[in-house]
């Protein structure tokens, strides 16, 4: 009888596939399963050599080919297709295996499928990875959830496949049930702010600045060997510089102006209203996303709607410096945010997610690897109840260092008329942050007068209500 194998991977496509091959190259035997078997025939003719595979026709067929506890990595579309694999496995498996769902799951259906798997007597894992295809054929970041002893179980073989920085690898239990999902859902918004700050100084550097595409990816290509370099940050470079074949034109140029997405930016959003958490870059990131996606309205309105005449900017040097300065800043605001959002998440949750660690398995492998993630885990070794990065010194300072330079390029995309709402937003976070007193007194005065809804004083405790519009007389409310 054929030997079993160490782990199993159903659904082949290239996720699921370069995963499978990733495991396979570093010695594991992988049992492999698609829905199509076609797909599984082709799988193996071109990769087989690379390991010890087993193909697999049947759910049955797969199921037999491993050892047990199995372990089983499901890499399907998020959503229904999760649960109807589950479905189809569950009657296949026996108590203590270990399903492990490595797409982008919304963390609640995480949360769902481990409490029903369990009731199933089997482990559920909620598995973030990172990295695209490249990440998952050569090592990508991974961010598990689950039971801890069942992490224990795929621990060997989920270090083994993932990226390394300075001998560590980029992968660590992250907490139970979603947890895991959760984490690579707000790495993904972070992603998702990133993006858009890249694309928001290119608009810039091109509207105000007047410079073309390849010009921006040559300041893109400099960026990347100071503080802001980082993965997003090269790539804009390499993209910037593409002459597309048919026109001799810079293919960005050519390319529509619409984004799409697949939902975890907005998931993080929707997340953050819902837990009070102030995440302004990452939601505006998903906005300006929606707002590109009204092509034929805003071609309209751009015949319709004026906007200023100004003249190029004079110091087109100094323009490129501060928008690099603002795009670092802005960066820290939209990290800032994203793990504070991660520490009220885990604190609702009771996941006690340890956030150096999150940084640290974030430095390679996965989209939003960057150099200044370092700084991310040292800041949380050293504070690990910290509130907000921007309150580390060297957070502070790179903020407080960039802020003129970051100020001016607010302005100068004002008097152009270019959108900027992530510096922008970043820019009113760090004002609303640093402020003692803001102006929210006014807004429970006016909720006051019109609903009677009390408000509290700086001079006493307790709830108060004034009689605003009739006698003023103020009436206690406790
Ligand atoms: C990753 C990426 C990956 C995918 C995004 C794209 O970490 O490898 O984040 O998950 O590229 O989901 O998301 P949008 O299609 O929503 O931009």
């Amino acid at each position: 009888m054929a030997e079993k194998s160490r782990i199993g991977v159903t659904g082949l496509a290239v996720m699921g596939a370069n995963l499978a091959r990733n495991m396979a190259r570093r010695g594991f035997g992988v049992a492999v399963h698609n829905r199509t078997t076609a797909k599984t025939t082709e799988f193996l003719a071109e990769h087989g050599h690379e390991g010890a595979f087993t193909g697999a026709e049947t759910l049955q067929e797969f199921v037999d080919a491993l050892e047990t506890p199995r372990k089983i990595v499901v890499m399907v579309k998020a959503g229904k297709p999760v649960d109807a694999v589950i479905d189809e496995l569950t009657p296949l498996l026996d108590p203590g295996d270990i399903i492990i769902d490595a797409g982008n799951s919304h963390f609640p259906d995480t949360d769902r499928r481990a409490a029903e798997c369990a009731e199933r007597g089997l482990r559920f894992m909620g598995v973030g990875v990172s990295g695209g295809e490249e990440g998952a054929l050569n090592g990508p970041s991974i961010m598990p959830g689950g039971p801890l002893e069942a992490y224990g179980e795929v621990e060997e073989i989920l270090t083994a496949i993932a990226a390394d920085v300075d001998g560590t690898p980029c992968c660590t239990h992250v907490g139970p049930g979603g947890a895991g999902h959760y984490v690579k859902m707000v790495h993904n918004g972070i992603e998702y702010a990133d993006i858009q700050l890249i694309a928001e100084a290119y608009d810039l550097l091109t509207h105000a600045g007047g410079l073309s595409a390849p010009e921006i990816g040559k300041i893109f290509e400099q960026w990347n060997s100071g503080d802001l370099e980082s993965f997003l940050i090269e790539i804009t470079g390499i993209v910037l510089a593409k002459t597309d074949d048919r026109t001799g034109r810079p293919l960005v140029d050519v390319v529509v102006d619409q984004a799409e997405q697949k939902g975890t930016g907005r998931w993080t959003a929707i997340d953050a209203l819902d837990l009070g958490v102030p995440l302004t870059g990452i939601t505006e990131a998903v906005f300006a996303r929606t707002l590109s996606a009204l092509r034929d309205e805003r071609a309209e309105a751009a015949r319709t709607l004026a906007g200023p005449t100004p003249a190029r900017v004079a110091d087109v040097d100094r323009l490129v410096d501060d928008v690099r300065q603002a795009l670092y800043a802005s960066k820290v605001v939209a990290y800032a945010q994203g793990f504070a959002q991660m520490r009220a998440a885990s604190n609702a949750h009771g996941w006690d997610l340890d956030l150096g660690a999150m940084a640290r398995i974030w430095r390679g492998g996965c989209i939003i690897r960057a150099q200044f993630l370092n700084r991310i885990t040292e800041a949380y070794a050293e504070h690990p109840d910290l509130d907000n990065l921007l309150m580390v010194p060297y957070f502070t300072k790179a903020v407080s260092d960039a802020q003129d330079a970051w100020r001016r390029v607010v302005v100068t995309a004002t008097e152009h008329g270019v959108a900027i709402p992530a510096f922008s937003s970043s820019l009113s976070y760090y004002d609303g942050y640093r402020r003692e007193r803001g102006p929210a007194n006014l807004i429970q005065g006016l909720r006051d007068y019109f609903g009677a809804h009390t408000y509290r004083r700086t001079d006493a405790d307790g709830a108060f209500h004034t009689r605003w519009s009739q006698d003023g007389t103020e009436v206690s409310a406790s």
